[in-house]
């Protein structure tokens, strides 16, 4: 339930838009040019270089950061060529400006990207150098070589039915070990993951790992290959299984193999990997309450800092995440999330004693960015990873251990930079929810031309993240910072059930999604209001996807919201119940109830049965082709809110299915929730766009 469109993910359910001059607009703009005098204007309606467009222009997704054999490569999805994916090589004295200091390494017109469990991930393979390079091609989901050449050879056969993640090369480099998915029969049901070695010259495989509903992450050392695998009902943060196999045994039924963690049914295990030197097998579990890491043979993690999550903002959503590696010297360096900030923790795991000796952190006064994409070692002390700030989009950063200085940034997802008194920096707050506290990034308006001495507080912004097992971020993002810098709030909840925070706030969506999410959006703004620092008349709330089901709940059920605008919000849990792929058809079994069994409870918590109850206005934004929320629910709560003569307005987009990819309509998506919220609350919007909103 996280909007197809991964690369464009960071764009999607942000509010845009400029407007209308009024005579109060035309007063502010020309007394903003004669010099920097602050102007006074009531928040909302502050004028902003931030705008739709500057969002969509000349932004990349970046991800699979991998260094090899002294190249450092990466994954650029680009909006203009489609959402291609592109692997590219930093070499900053061939590229063109354009390039992002990297030079393209797959083959023009290749989509290098797997469509294992849908959202994929893990779709390159590095072996040990610049021959050893596989890829899974977008198109035909054959697993290709790289040649030197600059062209591919394709090494599974054509026109099977297989898709391929996640894999890694043997030691000698004849086989690559992998996730194989085999849509042969493609209903949900009947489509099957195991785990395979293929030979790199003809082709053939050999299944090694099968029995079981999904597998990931083999990781290889000498003749011990361990998996992570797990069943239905469970999602890879409920519970899984590490499990080793010896690779020249005969049996692959995954009951067979050695059990290493996860015993209990209960207990999520992620991420395994072989010390390069030791050969020791780290993973990480929760089975203390938080994602620890832990060495095989041993219950105690081997880190002190037992009260915070390892492993990534969203562990088991793709393939390929591993947030912790070993350095060329042989430590463990391991990222983590700080309140709210990154922590990067450096070990000497030598010692096979319990916990690790020489702990040492690295935080943000070391100057290190926000770590997102895992750590990987380069030569020497250095480390390459995917980060970010505030100020910053997700880049690709290099740092030194060793000096400490300041991380440098290699390559960069967007073109986009503006003046510090333009950004507005998050904070983390908590505040008091059903079940005990819940959290937040709040934003405070911030435009250092503008200031507003007329109004106690400015209108707020509720954000509700996708997932909904994931969390929110804090680098620097267009979509948010369009909406501060022309004077709102924001709020980005990190509802219960939002991953971060240990398993037991993980967990508080147990069968209780639809409620505990809503308490928590709503307890959030009323918190602001309660510190001065929203205006409880103007609070607004937005989602795409699984936070557009948070938003229409929280409309549809509860009074806190004075207006809302819906992503291709979730509107009918039974719809989605009956209709969605492998790796997600039975998410809702955990996160609602069984179906068809649990039926009532569906309809209870679909905010369609209750347009009747939808009182306030509500701005609906939906793809015409959206196969995941049919336009059909978007028309019905229209049509009811138009009935009961409240303001209203739905904007179909062509050509569009679940999460907007044209750059024309996610621009258009912003600018329009903008001007609704202008119209709505009487706000006089410098340059809006034409909205028809209907009951106004
Ligand atoms: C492993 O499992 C597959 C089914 O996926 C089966 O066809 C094959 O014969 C098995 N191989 C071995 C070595 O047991
Ligand atoms: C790790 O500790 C061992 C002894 O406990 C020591 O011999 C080794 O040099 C240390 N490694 C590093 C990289 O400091």
């Amino acid at each position: 339930m996280r909007a197809a469109a991964a690369a464009l993910l960071p764009l999607l359910s942000r509010g845009f838009q400029l407007s209308p001059t009024s005579p109060l607009a035309r007063v502010a703009r020309s007394s903003s040019q004669l010099s920097m005098t602050i102007i006074d204007k009531p928040y909302g309606e502050w004028e902003s270089p931030i705008t739709s467009k500057a969002m969509t222009a000349g932004s990349v997704g970046l991800g699979g950061v991998h260094y090899c054999n002294g190249d450092i490569y990466w994954l650029e999805g680009r909006p203009q060529e489609a959402g291609r994916n592109v692997l590219c090589k930093y070499a900053p004295e061939s590229a063109d400006k354009s390039e992002r200091n990297g030079v393209d390494v797959s083959p023009k017109e290749s989509n290098v990207r797997t469509r294992v469990h849908e959202y994929g991930g893990g779709a390159i393979v590095f072996g040990k150098n610049e021959d050893e390079i596989y890829y899974s091609e977008f198109a035909t989901q054959r697993l290709c070589h790289l040649l030197k050449d600059g062209t591919s050879r394709p090494i599974t056969e054509e026109g099977d039915t297989y898709r391929f993640a996640d894999g890694v090369v043997s030691d000698d480099g004849e086989v690559i070990y992998a996730i194989r998915e085999d849509h042969t029969n493609p209903e949900p049901k009947n489509v099957v993951n195991e785990v395979v070695s293929i030979n790199v010259k003809d082709g053939s495989m050999k299944v090694l790992a099968t029995g079981n509903d999904f597998y990931s992450n083999p990781r290889v050392n000498g003749n011990q290959l361990a998996y992570i695998t797990w069943n239905h009902p469970n999602m890879p943060w409920d519970a899984t299984e590490l499990r080793v196999l010896t690779l020249d045994s005969t049996s692959n039924k995954s009951s067979e193999h050695e059990l290493i963690a996860g015993s209990d049914g209960d207990t999520s295990i992620i991420q395994p990997l072989f010390h390069p030197e030791t050969g020791d097998l780290f993973y990480i579990s929760d089975e203390s309450g938080y994602y620890n890491i832990y060495r095989k043979g041993s219950d105690e993690s081997i880190l002190p800092m037992k009260e915070y999550d390892f492993g990534g903002a969203s562990p088991g959503w793709q393939f390929g995440q591993q947030a912790y590696t070993f350095l060329n010297d042989g430590r463990l360096a391991a990222q983590y999330s700080k309140n709210g900030k990154s922590v990067l923790a450096v070990a000497n795991v030598s010692d096979n004693s319990k916990v690790a000796s020489d702990v040492v952190e690295f935080g943000s006064k070391d100057g290190l960015p926000m770590m997102f994409g895992g750590v990987h070692p380069g030569e020497g002390d250095d480390l390459y990873f995917l980060g970010g700030s505030p100020s910053t989009a997700s880049s690709i950063y290099k740092w030194n251990l060793q000096s400490k200085g300041e991380a440098s940034i290699l390559a960069c997802s967007s073109e986009l930079s503006f003046d510090d008194d333009l950004i507005s920096v998050p904070k983390l707050v908590e505040f008091p929810t059903t079940l005990g506290t819940a959290f937040g990034y709040y934003y405070a308006p911030k435009n250092g031309k503008y200031t507003c001495t007329t109004e106690s507080a400015p209108p707020l912004l509720v954000k509700a993240h996708g997932g909904p097992t994931s969390c929110t971020g804090t680098s620097f993002n267009a979509g948010k910072q369009y909406w501060t810098s022309r004077g709102f709030a924001i709020l980005d909840v990190d509802y219960g059930g939002s991953t971060g925070y240990g398993r037991d706030y993980r967990r508080r969506l147990r069968k209780s999604w639809g409620v505990v999410d809503i308490d928590d959006v709503c307890a959030g703004a009323e918190y602001l209001v309660k510190e001065g620092l929203a205006d409880g008349d103007r609070l607004c709330i937005d989602g795409g996807s699984a936070g557009g089901y948070t938003t229409l709940g929280a409309l549809a059920f509860r009074d806190v919201f004075k207006a809302g605008t819906s992503l291709y919000g979730i509107g009918d849990l039974t719809a989605l119940a009956g209709d969605t792929h492998k790796f997600e058809s039975r998410y809702l079994d955990g996160l609602v109830g069984q179906y068809p069994e649990e039926e009532d409870l569906y309809k209870e918590r679909s905010p369609i049965e209750s347009v009747d109850t939808l009182s306030c206005p509500i701005l609906l934004l939906q793809g015409v082709e959206d196969k995941v929320v049919p336009p059909n629910q978007a028309e019905m709560m229209y049509n009811a809110l138009l009935k009961k003569g409240i303001p209203t307005c739905l904007k179909l987009y062509e050509g569009e299915q679940h999460g907007f990819r044209k750059a024309e309509n996610i621009q258009d998506a912003i600018d329009s929730e903008l001007a609704f919220y202008g119209k709505v609350f009487g706000m006089d919007i410098p340059e809006a766009v034409e909205l028809k909103v209907d009951n106004i």
